[in-house]
């Protein structure tokens, strides 16, 4: 079954072809970065306006590469939510459309279903169930446990901040762009891992909860010393960045590991965003050897968004037989516990 994702949830249009005996057949993502870095953040009207001028030309794009034609399409899938509500509403249109003329089921997937289940689209991907699944991206930060596509039981979430938000606003204070992940985890590479440690949020409360929002006032409080001291060097800032990464992927792993314990399971999936940070990939492989477990991530350029986790997640469900009726529905929030479960579909 050839399947076309559309993704516009948030600030990239990410659109693919995946064929569920084939693979991946081509995919596109542009990122509207730049658009959106003199406001320092996402403005959704200027999102949204950027995803009409885009989706349909990517769209092209792919079928050309792919050498695909609307009448090899069996099945169009569009990022339904969580995300914002503009830009949903066009990748959704979009989607629906495309599949009314094509006379092709539609599908309405879930983000962080796309993102759980990205580590799939590797060739070789060996990923049974059950597994519990970290969802970190800059709207969520979620410990999952998953027994099938559709079966998720919520072990713990934030509180507050996501750990990309998180992300996002130390970098701020250290006076970089949105989004901050990418720039933090660049800036720490030189800093000095000793000058400073920051404490693990809610590490020492039984429970799988997570909560940002201490660490980030933590940081901003050692900025705002360091500027009053007149020392908020290009060194000390790379201190500053070390000392908050470390922190934030050790409270990661530490909850991720009680997780396991907890669910007397050996498999984790780290995926969103946040799971491209080299330092959280690492301390995660390692900590994982060393319990005879194994880690599932997805490869770098399917971490953070993108259409071919829209389209993998979509495939499956259609090839079983969901799909959506005509009206053009979004859901800007939308707990992932709602979703269907696939068991006893065809
Ligand atoms: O999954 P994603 O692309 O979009 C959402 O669904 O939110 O995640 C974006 C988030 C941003 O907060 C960004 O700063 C963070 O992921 N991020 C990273 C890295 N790459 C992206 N955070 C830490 N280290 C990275 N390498
Ligand atoms: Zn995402």
């Amino acid at each position: 079954m050839l399947v076309l994702g559309i993704e516009t949830s948030c600030d990239e249009t990410g659109v693919a072809l995946y064929d569920t005996e084939r693979g991946l057949l081509a995919d596109r993502l542009y990122s509207q970065v730049a658009l959106h870095v003199e406001y320092g953040g996402v403005v959704p009207e200027l999102a949204s306006r950027d995803h009409i001028r885009k989706t349909i030309p990517l769209i092209d794009e792919i079928m050309t590469e792919a050498g695909v034609g609307a009448a090899d399409v069996d099945g169009v899938a569009y990022t339904a939510g969580p995300g914002l509500v503009g830009a949903l509403m066009v990748g959704a249109t979009l989607g629906r459309a495309l599949a009314y003329a094509w006379q092709v089921p539609a599908l309405g997937v879930h983000h962080m279903e796309g993102h759980l289940l990205a580590p799939m689209l590797a060739e070789d991907a060996q990923l049974d169930y059950p597994f519990v699944a970290l969802l970190v991206s800059g709207g969520h930060t979620q410990l999952i446990r998953v027994d099938g596509i559709g079966e998720y039981k919520m072990l713990g979430e934030s509180l507050d901040d996501a750990a990309g938000e998180a992300f996002d606003k130390a970098a701020k204070m250290l006076g970089m762009d949105y989004p901050g992940g990418p720039l933090i985890a660049k800036l720490a590479e030189g800093g000095d891992p000793d000058r400073y440690r920051f404490p693990r949020p809610m590490v020492n409360k039984p429970g799988l909860d997570f909560s940002f929002s201490g660490l980030k006032t933590y940081t901003l409080n050692t900025v705002a010393a360091a500027r009053e001291a007149e020392n908020l060097d290009d060194q000390h800032r790379a201190d500053i960045a070390c000392a908050f990464e470390l922190a934030v992927v050790d409270t990661l792993k530490i909850k991720c590991l009680r997780a396991l314990k907890q669910e007397g399971v050996k498999s984790l999936v780290i995926a969103g965003g946040v799971s491209a940070n080299v330092r959280l990939r690492a301390l995660l492989e390692v900590a994982m050897e060393e319990i005879g477990g194994e880690l599932f991530l997805p490869a770098p350029k399917y971490c953070t968004d993108n259409g071919a986790m829209i389209a993998y997640a979509g495939s499956q469900r259609l090839a079983c037989g969901q799909s959506d009726d005509l009206a053009v529905t979004v859901r800007p929030r939308w707990p992932m516990e709602e979703l269907p479960s696939l068991r006893g579909s065809v």
